[in-house]
């Protein structure tokens, strides 16, 4: 076994024995909750909460909007984890690091992980406020979490990712969606590395290629799910229109703005469908 390989191994089990020291909780689904998105944890009855910073191994978040909270509790009858804000690549943390969450709720026992975002919309008829369901991704962040040697006790060298978003998830978004009137599109969520907005050439660039929304996450959580063999589904939440197709310059602030306008259908949302998997 190669070092590195042997550190990140090392780390999850150091990571995993200070959770049970503090939690014998069992999830069996995983959320990570996007920018401005954290209000959902009002949904759960909470078991226990671990600030990352007392967290062996995790990362302080550094992004306003994005708490840094590692929740146990249930959402009516499923045992849940949720991560109330992530890390991100732009962040400066290697993509083993943007990961590790994402392996240390799989290595918990979770079997379906559920990622949430703050997008940028390109696709046709989209407004500020929609939400996309994510179908499949285009991850155009020049990097992957699996590059190096491969850690065969998560999974495979060569992941397959034909079907990166479970279609069943899918469904099962668009039924709540629906059942809760919500305004929502489906779509191919392109991952940027971020952090400086697209240009409008590059917006025109994505949408060629097929992307119907442009964010800074979820891809490399995606990817590491998919080799640990959970499923996944994901939601991106449109905070704008993506640049060049908005009138305005873009800003954070719209961004979390706009999050915080929706956060009470996206709660319920969360709720609804989380008890529905
Ligand atoms: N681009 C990239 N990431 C984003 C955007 C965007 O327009 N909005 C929210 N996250």
């Amino acid at each position: 076994m190669a070092s590195s390989e042997k550190n990140v191994i090392a780390r999850i089990q150091e990571t995993l024995q200070f959770i049970k020291t503090k939690t014998q909780f069992k999830p069996k689904i995983g959320v990570i909750l996007g920018s401005g998105l954290g209000a959902f944890v009002q949904e759960i009855q909470t078991e226990l909460i671990l600030p990352f910073e007392q967290i062996p191994h995790f990362m302080p978040t550094t992004v306003e909007g994005h708490k840094g909270n590692l929740i146990f509790g249930k959402v009516g009858e499923k045992d849940i984890v949720a991560l109330q804000g992530r890390n991100h690549y732009y962040e400066g943390h290697s993509m083993d690091m943007v990961v590790f969450p994402t392996r240390v709720m799989a290595l918990l026992g979770i079997e379906v992980l559920v990622l949430t975002n703050s997008a940028g919309g390109l696709g046709d008829g989209m407004q500020a406020g929609d939400f996309m369901v994510i179908e499949d991704h285009i991850n155009l962040m020049g990097a992957n979490p699996l590059m190096g040697p491969n850690i065969k006790e998560f999974g495979p060298r060569f992941p397959d990712m034909t079907e990166a978003y479970d279609h069943k998830l899918v469904a099962k978004m668009e039924t709540q969606l629906k059942k809760q009137n919500i305004r929502y599109h489906k779509g191919v969520y392109g991952g940027l590395s971020g952090p400086t907005y697209e240009t409008p050439a590059e917006v025109r660039h994505l949408k060629m290629i097929g992307c119907s929304a442009v964010g800074m996450s979820t891809v490399p959580e995606s990817i590491a799910a998919n080799h640990l063999g959970l499923r996944v589904a994901a939601l991106s939440c449109i905070t704008n229109l993506a640049a060049g197709i908005s009138k305005n310059k873009l800003s954070h602030v719209e961004v979390t703005d706009t999050a915080k306008r929706v956060e009470k259908d996206f709660s319920e949302f969360l709720k609804n469908f989380v008890q529905d998997i």
